[in-house]
């Protein structure tokens, strides 16, 4: 090859070789690189015919077949393997190669290479990749961030790569920084959330109206053909359809603790930080925690020996109404994972276009589904809007699900399941719509027990009061006359 070799592969797993695959079907030249000689022998041997594949088991050998400015991905493990590929490359790159971790990174992790390696001159760029095995071979959505410069580089072999929705490449800039990583991160909250919601409905219909697997697969394909249409639903009919090979269900035999990698519980923990409310994904990875507890549960079920009910009435009535509340709970599942990535954008000065974010996630991704059109015309309407609940379309939706989602839940506590992601997508949505809240009691204490001052809604001000001894109580707006706002802010 005179011209040199477009893009490199650091970690040949069967993510980085099905990406390096997708890119020579679309007439780049690759290198993949991997310490296993087998596993490059594999990707060689994988290649389709008149494509550019080739294996190498050295850096070097890596670093001097790439043309410049070089684009080499790393597909390995977050945490220590980034950093020790990353030392590995420094003494072999040059000034304006560009280093991409297409992994499941941590957001502040990403931030801190970025910086370590600008002063070398070298561009690295965090970026989210979706749709797990079969979509990095077909069209990942890809979810880029940081360096422009470096993404304007890498956005030819990308936007070749991605998935495609109406001839629209599922591949854009995420924004400053680790901006890639951090919406990346959200989109696997929402995708926890999502897959709870899920899990519940499989559980009611299942354990509460006595379906089978058949018909249950049946019930989500159908699903799947509506409104709601999507990866994760799609998958689960097929699940449900699954035989093993003797002929049982598989799903039947599969032990009920959840796995997971972190992604969920980072969401949870950024969200916190930036004062977030997301209760939908927290309870999501709540209940993973939940079903971790297995002996404690098998312990748990022996002592308080409350066999779940099943549910009575009108079937199909009932299966509607659960469709209708997991329609309703996954729209408050993206509202909350997009608000929260709208906070995030400004408080870490991403400049992340939540527009970009939804074009991006309509394809490719795990958390795929036609829902996402009604949220892109939401978002060209207004690209300011604050959360998908104030979108008149979307509200149009929620009213319309709200008595199925209130008499699921109800069901369901009345009955003893635990449908606590449906329940708290509801909880949010009472909250969120309401003018006002019983907060001006948890105020009231605040100030009660520690002084911590409160504001009126009558006049503007902060205000503290002596609660205790009434004839002296004094409020003190702040700057008036006669108070001292410095007292109050010492108690704080
Ligand atoms: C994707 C997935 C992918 C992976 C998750 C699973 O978008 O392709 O989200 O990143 O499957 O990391 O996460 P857990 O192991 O935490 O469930």
């Amino acid at each position: 090859m005179e011209k040199g070799y477009d893009f490199g592969m650091v970690g040949l797993g069967v993510m980085g070789s099905n990406l390096l695959l997708n890119m020579a079907d679309h007439g780049y030249a690759v290198v993949g690189y991997d310490k296993n000689a087998e596993k490059t022998k594999t990707l060689e041997s994988s290649a389709e015919k008149g494509t550019v594949v080739k294996g190498v088991n050295t850096l070097p050998e890596m670093i001097s077949l790439l043309s410049r400015p070089r684009k080499i991905m790393m597909l390995v493990p977050a945490g220590n393997p980034v950093d020790s590929v990353i030392s590995d490359l420094i003494p072999l790159a040059e000034a304006g190669d560009i280093i991409i971790d297409g992994g499941n990174s941590h957001y502040t992790d990403t931030l801190r290479r970025i910086n370590e390696l600008k002063d070398k001159g070298l561009h690295f760029m965090g970026m989210g990749v979706s749709g797990g095995e079969q979509g990095a071979r077909l069209g990942p959505s890809i979810m880029p961030g940081g360096n422009k410069e470096a993404y304007a580089a890498a956005k030819p072999v990308l936007t070749s790569i991605a998935a495609k929705v109406n001839g629209e490449a599922c591949v854009a800039w995420m924004g400053n920084d680790a901006a890639g990583h951090y919406v990346k991160m959200v989109h696997n909250g929402i995708e926890y959330a999502i897959m709870q919601l899920i899990s519940e409905c499989y559980d009611l219909l299942h354990n509460g109206l006595g379906q089978d697997n058949e018909t249950l697969s049946a019930i989500f394909a159908s699903w799947n053909a509506g409104k709601m249409k999507s990866f994760l639903l799609e998958i689960t009919a097929d699940v449900l359809a699954k035989k093993d090979n003797v002929g049982s269900h598989l799903v039947d035999r599969i032990l009920d603790k959840a796995g997971a990698k972190g992604t969920g519980k980072w969401t949870s923990e950024a969200a916190l930080e930036l004062g977030a409310p997301i209760p939908a994904i927290d309870m999501a990875v709540m209940t993973r925690n939940i079903s971790a507890l297995k002996s404690e549960r098998v312990q748990a079920n022996e002592l308080y020996k409350m066999p779940l009910k099943k549910m009575g009435g009108d079937k199909e009535k009932y299966i509607q109404q659960l469709h209708d509340a997991l329609h309703f709970a996954t729209i408050i599942s993206y509202a909350q994972g997009l608000s929260m990535l709208s906070k995030a954008s400004a408080a870490l000065d991403m400049n992340t276009s939540i527009p970009d974010v939804i074009k991006v996630w309509r394809g490719g991704c795990i958390i795929r589904s036609s829902l996402l059109n009604d949220f892109a015309k939401a978002y060209e309407k207004n690209t300011g809007l604050e959360n998908l609940l104030l979108d008149g379309n979307i509200s149009d939706q929620l009213k319309e699900n709200y008595g199925s989602v209130s008499s699921i839940v109800s069901d369901a506590a009345l009955n003893g399941y635990p449908a606590s992601g449906l329940s708290a997508a509801l909880n949010y949505f009472n909250a969120y719509k309401r003018e006002t809240l019983p907060t001006n009691l948890i105020q009231a204490q605040r100030d009660f027990f520690g002084s911590h001052t409160y504001e009126r809604n009558d006049r503007p001000g902060i205000f503290h009061t002596d609660w205790q001894h009434d004839d002296k109580t004094v409020d003190h707006a702040s700057g008036g006359p006669g108070t001292e706002p410095g007292n109050s802010k010492n108690h704080l």
